[in-house]
């Protein structure tokens, strides 16, 4: 038990770093800085290493009195912070600079205050089994807890619908881009100043393609592919072929830049390229995927500059209802990062340390995501829910949906959105998704599967004995909502994923460059090694 004024002091200390953790916060947060400020930077130093609770992936909410803000408030909150204390850098590329130096001298104190120290032990069952739970990388943008499920910069799904802006109910993307990059909750003028930047980078790539036949290439390639090529392969492809516009690559090659200005064509790459991808992502959608003619299209998609990212890609693909497009904000937030170990973010990760630059990197991490044991899964839940529709034929009693489930796990499959390598509980993005049918589409008659599937899947998985983890992940429900709304082609889901999973690969692959991360290059052996070191 912790003494009274040790808990004073821990608790204090804890404000103080949710303070400065999320910096635009509640008035009475707000009050407080007014102290923190007028204080010796030293305090400033121990509130950030408080940041580091994360480390556990869980935190005490009890003096947040913030969870039920709505809207209103949250709008009211941020014109009240007095601009004379909390400078308003509207321009995200300097607030990352000038975080650079703080985060730098962390690290720095991190490694030599603690950088003997064990965080781990390696089993040979660890190495042997894909590496789970090794700790192995640094990863700043999101932590995933087992229990607690994903906190991006230690909030969670609910708490981010809560406090990022909106333009409805559901978050924009564009202002958790804001939040991983800088680790404070945007403003709404700074989540609209980052808007406008990313639609001015896609209108200039979309005229640059429609006005200079050297800068189509991107569609150029896509055409040269046959229709049925799957749609990971080619947005992995339009990857490739924009490479050639990165400004890292082309200022790497000069030979003069130096290591400190990396991350500022990191930087720009990226934002280009999370600016790019939906559009080339809708010219996909729309050349391969829809069946119907009067839908199909091998046009360069036009971008509605007034737009917010996500109601643009959801226009450009053909849906302009409300509705789809705040299905598509929620969507793009909450795909967005899950950790850095996962197989889409590591690969980008790992990739971009070689100093690949981002177009390189991410189509690494796209290849990865591609994978039916990951982003891919979407795509096989709702193949696998077409078959239990045609298998059931609307008899979605306990007793047969039980039995398809089985006969699933009989024919050597597995059951595709249920599981995860780290979660053990519900996955919190399935949550939030069954939140959105419950209130937009409750008499959907998949949702109804899906909803049935909840209550048996479980109890099945449980029973064969070794499953982890029974409760179903975020692909178990996201391909319900997209049917629901007309997006039918399943192949495309994961392009989707993709789309959404560059906010968080790109956010990171900044930092690390920003924050001089090193080269990966973990230690593999032999299985004779294994065998030698314990003299087999
Ligand atoms: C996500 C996943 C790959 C995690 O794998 P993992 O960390 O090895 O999971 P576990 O430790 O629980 O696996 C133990 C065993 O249970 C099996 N298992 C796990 N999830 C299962 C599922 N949904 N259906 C059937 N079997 C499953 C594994 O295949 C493994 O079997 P094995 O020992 O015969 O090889 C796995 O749960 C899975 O394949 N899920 C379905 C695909 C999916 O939804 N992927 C998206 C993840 S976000």
């Amino acid at each position: 038990m912790l003494s009274n004024s040790k808990r004073c002091a821990r608790e204090a200390l804890y404000f103080l770093s949710r303070f400065q953790h999320h910096e635009q916060q509640p008035s009475r947060y707000s009050k407080f800085s007014f102290s923190i400020s007028s204080s010796s930077s030293s305090t400033t130093s121990k509130a950030s290493f408080i940041n580091n609770k994360y480390i556990n992936g869980k935190r005490n909410d009890d003096n947040n009195d913030t969870t039920n803000m709505n809207k209103k408030n949250l709008n009211y909150y941020h014109s009240e912070v007095p601009k004379s204390n909390n400078i308003q850098i509207e321009d995200l590329k300097s607030l990352i600079e000038t975080n650079i130096p703080s985060q730098i001298l962390r690290l720095k104190e991190i490694k030599t205050k603690f950088g003997n120290e064990k965080i781990g032990d390696v089993t040979v069952n660890m190495v042997m089994g894909g590496m789970r739970g090794i700790v192995g990388m640094l990863y700043e943008t999101s932590l995933l807890d087992a229990n607690d499920g994903i906190r991006f910069r230690g909030l969670t799904i609910p708490e981010l619908q809560e406090k990022l802006t909106k333009k409805d109910e559901e978050p924009l993307p564009e202002a958790l881009l804001f939040l991983l990059l800088t680790n404070k909750v945007p403003t709404d003028d700074q989540t609209e100043s980052l808007r406008k930047d990313l639609m001015e980078r896609a209108t200039r790539f979309v005229q640059g393609a429609k006005n200079n036949p050297s800068k189509k290439n991107v569609f150029d390639v896509l055409k040269a592919l046959p229709e049925e090529t799957h749609p990971m392969t080619q947005l992995s492809a339009a990857c490739l072929a924009m490479q050639n516009d990165s400004e890292f690559s082309r200022m790497y090659a000069k030979g003069t830049m130096k290591k400190t200005d990396y991350w500022k064509y990191i930087y720009e790459d990226s934002l280009n390229l999370i600016a790019k991808l939906p559009i080339v992502a809708a010219f996909i959608y729309k050349r391969s995927c829809v069946v119907e003619i009067e839908r199909k299209s091998s046009d360069i998609p036009t971008v509605d500059a007034d737009l917010d990212l996500a109601a643009n890609f959801s226009q450009m693909m053909g849906f302009s209802s409300n509705e789809c497009k705040e299905l598509m904000r929620l969507y793009l937030t909450i795909h967005a990062d899950h950790e850095g170990g996962n197989v889409s973010a590591h690969a980008t990760h790992l990739v971009g340390s070689a100093l690949s630059d981002p177009y390189l990197s991410f189509s690494a991490g796209l290849n990865g995501l591609a994978g039916p044991l990951h982003g891919l899964a979407n795509q096989e839940v709702l193949k696998w829910l077409k078959e239990a529709q045609e298998t059931l034929k609307g008899d979605y009693s306990a007793e047969t949906v039980k039995t398809f489930v089985e006969n699933t796990l009989k024919s050597g499959r597995v059951v595709p959105g249920y599981g995860h390598a780290v979660l053990r509980r519900t996955d919190p993005r399935y949550d939030c998704q069954r939140a959105f049918a419950l209130k937009h589409m409750p008499n959907d008659e998949m949702f109804q599967l899906v909803s049935r599937l909840y209550e048996i899947v479980p109890e099945v998985l449980k029973a064969t004995g070794k499953v982890q983890n029974p409760w179903p992940n975020v692909d178990a429900h996201s391909g319900v909502l997209l049917q629901h709304f007309g997006i039918k082609e399943e192949n495309f889901y994961t392009v989707m994923f993709g789309v959404s999973r560059s906010i968080g690969c790109l956010s990171q692959l900044i930092l690390s460059r920003a924050h001089g991360y090193a080269i990966e290059r973990p230690k593999s052996v032999t299985s004779e090694w294994i065998e030698d070191k314990f003299k087999i």
